[in-house]
């Protein structure tokens, strides 16, 4: 068995920790160490460094990264330094970690997506699943009978209020949200729902798969979110689910390993 070390870089926290691709689960311990401030790119490859060295680890790399990926460039930057618009990201990670073994990045959410379709919630569900991960931001995978259409960023949608005003969703209904203006659960719940109800609208999912640290704490939110047709239920692999996707995207992008990392 091939492992594969997968990363996950976060608003808050850089965690990673090798991943056994035949079953999802983790080799060891995860590690995390705090995204640093700014999460300028020289710093995040700094940790990233780090967490190579700790796991001592010999092999191909799959990294999350809170923006759009497109052929191993980073795009976009809601929640990190601006530095990384428009960078071969990829490259200068694999440059930079001064390893044999190729770094392959992909979005953050999409990497959920990819670990649920194939070990978690969504795991032989039929028709259009929506992994959303609320969290710093809000990220999306759209998955049709487990393919990924790649980059949706669902949560840059802009919902329409009653005084008219837009309100884009991931400024709006985003776990720090929750946090930084105080809503309970209920009221967080309720406008979770409204933007998953405009999603609903648009995809008409069979299943909701919500993901992000709040994964972990369901049974205080899950009652609050109201949808017409689609089923809604947490992330199973909570979240460890960026870096299990993270590592299964490596492993079918390594030239030397298959699609199961061998
Ligand atoms: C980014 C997405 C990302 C999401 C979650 C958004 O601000 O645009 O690419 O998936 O945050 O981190």
């Amino acid at each position: 068995m091939s492992v594969v070390l997968g990363v996950d870089i976060g608003g808050s926290g850089i965690k990673a920790a090798p991943v056994n691709l035949d079953t999802g689960e983790l080799l060891a311990e995860r590690m995390r160490i705090p995204t640093p401030p700014g999460a300028e790119p020289d710093a995040v490859l700094g940790v990233l460094g780090q967490l190579v060295r700790h796991f001592d680890h010999q092999g191909s790399i799959g990294v999350t990264f809170p923006g759009i990926v497109q052929q191993g460039r980073t795009l976009s930057a809601a929640n990190v330094s601006k530095a990384w618009v428009g960078m071969d990201a990829d490259a200068f990670l694999t440059r930079g970690l001064g390893i044999d073994f190729d770094v392959h990045l992909l979005n953050d959410a999409d990497a959920a997506g990819l670990a649920e379709a194939r070990f978690g919630a969504a795991q032989g569900v039929e028709g259009v699943v929506l992994v959303v991960t609320l969290g710093t931001g809000i990220g999306s995978a759209l998955l049709h009978g487990g393919v990924l259409v790649p980059n949706t960023e669902l949560g840059h949608l802009y919902l329409s209020s009653r005084n008219g005003k837009a309100r884009h969703a991931e400024s709006w209904a985003s776990a720090r949200i929750r946090e930084e203006k105080e809503l309970s659960y209920e009221e967080w719940g309720g406008r979770v729902s409204r933007y998953l109800q405009h999603l609903e609208l648009l995809f008409s999912p069979t299943l909701f798969v919500l993901g992000g640290g709040i994964s972990k704490k369901a049974d205080k939110w899950l009652q609050y979110i109201q949808l017409q047709r689609s089923e809604v239920v947490p992330a199973a692999l909570k979240n460890e689910a960026g870096i299990v996707g993270a590592a299964m995207y490596a492993a079918q992008h390594s030239p030397t390993l298959g699609e199961d990392g061998r």
